[in-house]
């Protein structure tokens, strides 16, 4: 008879993760395909496709490819795309007309994918920088400040735009103050009751964003070099609940925390304080780091990312914006 210990653990934490079955018992969070949302880059012309340098993996679509990838997320049990035209330098203008035209590419792109796959959530972006030749989010007055409530003005009519062309969720991406309210009233008036506005309430001004603005081709030409004056301060987090606090009373149905991965304390912190549907978007510039490591080498590219996927839910994640979400919902599927 082994002679008894004086001393053991009295709670053993290693019993419970001795065998997988016990794992799968007690595990608090799950991923799966229904909680990804994926974004894709949309380009004017037919059979066109574009690599994005900084982006491997990630292409700019002409409309019909856009419609053809679009099937097969939703095939792989992704709820929503999320729309991000880049159109033709020559179109962009100060103020960002062709952000509202009824015939531009966003809101074609909206109207072919609710026409082919009308269960597939789609969700705009509202915001000008795609369109204004500056590449700000928003006017700028002649001191080169982004204006807002002239800013707020585009917005809606941008917004009302992508709701006529049959968007179920419009995003404000911008950061403007008063938005949310605006856009809302904008859609409510025009008998748009049931467009839901997904505000991206926690937009920090980051370094993390680089890969996207080269894809959107908005990077070179930004004017004032960065986003400071509406964006917010990476240092702050109590601000996020306020700005948070503000889209809700404003009418936001749900939430987002941008980028992500660095900012996960403050999705936990939402969810706890609020309650709320509560996204995260995974930014490019995060896609680029995994994608990096991945290639060479350094990471297991399907274990790091399912990880870092799994991270958004434990903090507190409804939905995920992510550029993984394909190869997530294929790699979920063979598991
Ligand atoms: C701009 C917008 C940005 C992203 C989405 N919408 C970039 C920015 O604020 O400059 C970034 C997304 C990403 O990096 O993947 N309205």
């Amino acid at each position: 008879m082994p002679h008894p210990k004086e001393f053991f653990p009295a709670t053993r934490m290693r019993r419970m993760r001795f065998q997988a079955f016990s794992r799968r018992l007690m595990r608090e969070n799950s991923l799966s395909s229904d909680d990804l949302i994926c974004p894709l880059f949309a380009i004017e012309g037919h059979n066109q496709r574009q690599s994005v340098a900084s982006m491997p993996g990630v292409d700019r679509l002409s409309l019909d490819l856009l419609v053809k990838e679009a099937e097969t997320l939703l095939k792989l049990g992704i709820p929503a795309v999320a729309l991000f035209p880049v159109i033709d330098p020559a179109q962009k203008t100060l103020t960002a007309e062709e952000a509202f035209n009824p015939a531009g590419l966003a809101q074609r792109c909206v109207k072919a994918l609710k026409a082919e796959l009308p269960e597939l959530g789609v969700i705009t972006d509202v915001a000008l920088d795609p369109f204004t030749s500056h590449g700000q989010d928003g006017l700028l007055n002649e001191h080169g400040y982004v204006v807002n409530d002239e800013t707020v003005d585009v917005l809606c009519k941008q917004a009302l735009s992508h709701a006529e062309a049959g968007a179920d969720i419009v995003a404000p991406s911008d950061m403007m103050d008063g938005r949310i309210g605006a856009i809302r009233n904008t859609l409510e008036s025009h008998g748009f009751t049931n467009t839901r506005i997904l505000a991206y309430s926690a937009k920090y001004a980051s370094s993390f964003y680089g890969p996207f603005r080269d894809a959107v081709g908005s990077a070179g030409n930004l004017a004032g070099g960065n986003k400071y004056s509406y964006q917010m301060d990476p240092a702050n987090s109590d601000e996020a609940l306020r700005e948070i606090a503000l889209d809700l009373q404003e009418g936001a149905d749900m939430i987002m925390v941008k980028p992500g991965m660095p900012y996960l304390d403050i999705i936990r912190r939402a969810k706890d304080h609020f309650g709320v549907p509560t996204f995260a978007y995974q930014v490019s510039g995060e896609y680029a780091m995994l994608k990096a490591a991945s290639a060479n080498g350094w990471l297991d590219e399907r274990q790091a990312v399912l990880e870092s996927l799994l991270a958004f839910k434990r903090a507190g994640c409804d939905a995920i914006l992510t550029y993984y979400a394909k190869a997530a919902a294929q790699w979920l599927s063979q598991a």
